[in-house]
């Protein structure tokens, strides 16, 4: 059983990962064990959606610096951290942020794992790994280059400056900033678990494979993908309902 995060499945197929690591939530190797963990049972048995949060004032502080020490140890905390991190990042269904306070380092590449960041008024993120003189070492400096550009991340990453959540969103690294983001998370969840969700997750999947090879490549697997979509249950469900119901009435089964 996990002792520094929750894993809960709700009745509406979405299931919920809480961080509750002490006051900061910082990302120790015993919490990032349990995340990889969580990761391996939302792999093997998916939900509808999943939506990650942590503490009101602190989603996550970052790794656990108290176990840093040295180039030994670092090695083994980036692995375990990129491991963990990666396996959110490739779980088949579409997985929501919910950050209201500080997301810092590993906090922030957490949320930069997720497809989709909802953040309150007094989210903060950051990279300020720089200020302890050492760098992203979660998957930050390339997630975070894809989703803001390179210059913002560098920018970010270089100085440590933490951004609030206003300017978050406008530089696309907050996609929504709301007053109850944890209500607005679990409510989007909740649409998308209803949702054709073969289809949903082979758009997922098309969209992150394109982020990592050419325009050519990423149209040949979107055609390969649409193709594939078509085999399923539910695209002939939906198929169907518009058919005869017009658009946006299907009751689709998630096969
Ligand atoms: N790892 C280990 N311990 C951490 C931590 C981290 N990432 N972040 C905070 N803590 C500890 C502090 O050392 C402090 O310990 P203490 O109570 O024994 O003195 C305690 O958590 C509370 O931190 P404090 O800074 O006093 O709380 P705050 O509410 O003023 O600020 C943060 C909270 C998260 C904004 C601030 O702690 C912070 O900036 N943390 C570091 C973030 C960071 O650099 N992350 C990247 C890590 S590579």
């Amino acid at each position: 059983m996990p002792e520094l995060l929750t894993l809960d499945r709700r009745d509406d197929g979405v299931a919920v990962v809480t961080l509750a690591n002490g006051k900061v939530n910082a990302l120790s190797q015993a919490l990032v064990t349990e995340l990889r963990e969580a990761a391996a049972e939302l792999s093997g048995n998916p939900p509808g959606a999943v939506v990650i949060t942590g503490g009101d004032r602190i989603f996550a502080a970052g790794a656990d610096i108290s176990e840093f020490g040295g180039t030994e140890k670092a090695g083994p905390i980036t692995a375990l951290i990129h491991g963990a991190l990666d396996a959110i990042a490739a779980l088949p269904r579409f997985v929501i942020a919910s950050v209201s306070g500080y997301a810092l380092g590993g906090g922030c590449e957490l949320a930069l794992a997720c497809d989709y960041r909802v953040a309150g008024p007094k989210a903060v993120f950051g990279q300020p790994e720089i200020l302890l003189g050492v760098i992203p070492g979660g998957g930050g400096t390339q997630r975070l280059a894809r989703l803001v550009g390179p210059s913002t991340a560098k920018a970010l990453c270089i100085t440590g400056r933490q951004v609030q959540a206003e300017e978050a969103f406008r530089i696309g690294l907050a996609d929504e900033v709301v007053d109850d983001p944890m209500a607005r998370a679990l409510e989007l969840a909740a649409v998308v678990a209803s949702g054709p969700l073969q289809a949903q997750a082979l758009a997922k999947q098309v969209i992150d494979a394109g982020l990592s090879t050419s325009l050519e490549e990423g149209l040949q697997a979107e055609q390969a993908a649409f193709v594939a979509a078509f085999g399923t249950e539910d695209s002939q469900i939906g198929v169907a309902s518009f058919l005869e119901h017009g658009p946006g009435k299907a009751a689709f089964t998630g096969r």
